[in-house]
């Protein structure tokens, strides 16, 4: 099953996001296999971020990133990439849906509540970054059965 890597980032934790921006996921029925609350430090921060090592915005986003806990998931299901990518709206918030997370609740592109995977081969980079093999888990889940 595929599976993405999701991230609340510091402002998400700050304003109280946790449980609301969570709850989308799991009511449109992916299932959370990965979840722990963990502060980065820089060489985890440079390390996920560093294809933009070079750009304006890199040291303030490692910053950014550092400057308070995150809540590290990793979501399984159907298309969860794309479909996750596409329930956190665009990137910059002043260009998202206002139905999305970051259309919801976000005004700046500096803090943008959340990060999404943008494709499997980056889920399966971030997940290792994050996540050891054995704290991600496999478990039956209720109501699986009315989701396929
Ligand atoms: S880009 O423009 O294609 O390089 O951007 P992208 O690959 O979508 O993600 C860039 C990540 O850096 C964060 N960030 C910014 N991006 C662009 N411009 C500015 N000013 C900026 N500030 C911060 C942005 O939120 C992306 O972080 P993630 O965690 O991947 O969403």
């Amino acid at each position: 099953m595929e599976r993405t890597f999701l991230m609340l980032k510091p402002d998400a934790i700050q304003r109280g996001l946790v449980g609301e921006v969570i709850g989308r996921f799991e009511k449109k029925g992916f299932k959370l296999v990965g979840l722990k609350l963990i502060q980065v430090d820089r060489a985890l921060a440079e390390e996920h971020y560093k294809e933009h090592k070079g750009k304006g915005f890199f040291e303030p986003t490692v910053q950014y990133i550092m400057s308070s806990p995150v809540v590290a998931m990793v979501w399984e299901g159907k298309n969860v990439v794309a479909i996750a990518r596409e329930m956190m709206g665009a990137t910059n918030p002043a260009n998202a849906n206002p139905g999305s997370i970051r259309g919801a609740y976000a005004m700046d592109i500096s803090r943008n509540v959340i990060h999404g995977s943008d494709s499997v081969e980056s889920a399966e980079r971030e997940i290792s970054l994050y996540f050891k093999p054995a704290e991600i888990l496999h478990y039956a889940k209720a109501g699986e059965e009315w989701l396929s």
